[in-house]
């Protein structure tokens, strides 16, 4: 197993408050980590430790050079075109911007290449987004709650979009989430974050698609929402 991400001993604070608490952490390459846990754990603090946006107070961090994160919001530039913004940044050719046509069409968005970002919907922004992440041929892709402003049905759509990137792409992947069963569908592992440590580090080996119906996977369920302090309803 070689190692996309290696964290020992990170310990983050803002004033009196310790956000994270000495944490230890490996993901190998290609390995689909999810990040549960309430508002305010520390999730995004997490995150940006792993860009750089924030730099510890104790502990070690090796990171790929090649990171990028995909934000709850798509983070476009209005006045660049969709194409543009899939490929901002990066010195203009006819290569990049051919790799930025077929980022877009393996989002699905090949018709929009031209595009104002006012004229997308949100799933399609946020799939614009991925292609921008995409491009980059990352080998850690962080994701921060991406699907969380989209509808029921878009999200679905976006879990499937990311599981087949990811399996084609085999970036090392941390994302976070608030839904339990978008965890389940997508996770090799699934991480819960409470009061500074991993209150919950469990690997899933199921097959995919995985059936939320399955036994096993609402034992999963019942045992990730125990941590979170959510008992589950019959219903589900
Ligand atoms: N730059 C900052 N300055 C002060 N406090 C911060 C800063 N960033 C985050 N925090 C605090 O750290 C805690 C964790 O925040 P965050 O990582 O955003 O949580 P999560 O993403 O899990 O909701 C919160 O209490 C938040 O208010
Ligand atoms: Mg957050």
């Amino acid at each position: 197993m070689s190692t996309a991400v290696s964290i020992t001993g990170l310990r983050k604070t803002f004033g009196d408050k310790t956000v994270l608490d000495g944490i230890d952490l490996t993901i190998a390459r290609g390995q689909f980590v999810v990040l549960l846990g309430p508002s305010g754990t520390g999730k995004t603090t997490l995150l940006r430790l792993l860009t750089g946006l924030e730099t510890p107070d104790a502990g070690q961090l090796l990171v790929p050079a090649r990171r990028t994160t995909v934000y709850q919001e798509p983070r476009l530039i209005p006045s660049k075109r969709v194409l543009a913004n899939v490929i901002v940044g990066q010195r203009r050719s006819r290569e990049h911007r051919e790799a930025g046509l077929r980022a877009l069409a393996e989002v699905h968005l090949d018709g929009k290449a031209r595009q104002w970002p006012a004229t997308l919907s949100g799933g399609e922004a946020q799939r614009a987004a991925l292609a921008r992440a995409l491009v980059r041929e990352p080998e850690l892709l962080l994701l921060d709650e991406p699907f969380a402003a989209l509808d029921a049905l878009t999200r679905l759509r976006m879990q499937d979009l990311v599981g087949d990137l990811v399996a084609r792409h085999r970036p090392a992947v941390l994302m976070v989430t608030h839904d339990v069963d978008e965890a389940i569908r997508l996770a090799d592992r699934v991480l819960i974050l409470d009061r500074g440590r991993f209150a919950v580090d469990t690997t899933i080996e199921l097959p995919r698609p995985r059936d939320l119906a399955d036994p096993e996977i609402r034992g999963l369920r019942t045992e990730f929402l125990h941590h979170l302090g959510v008992r589950p309803t019959a219903a589900r």
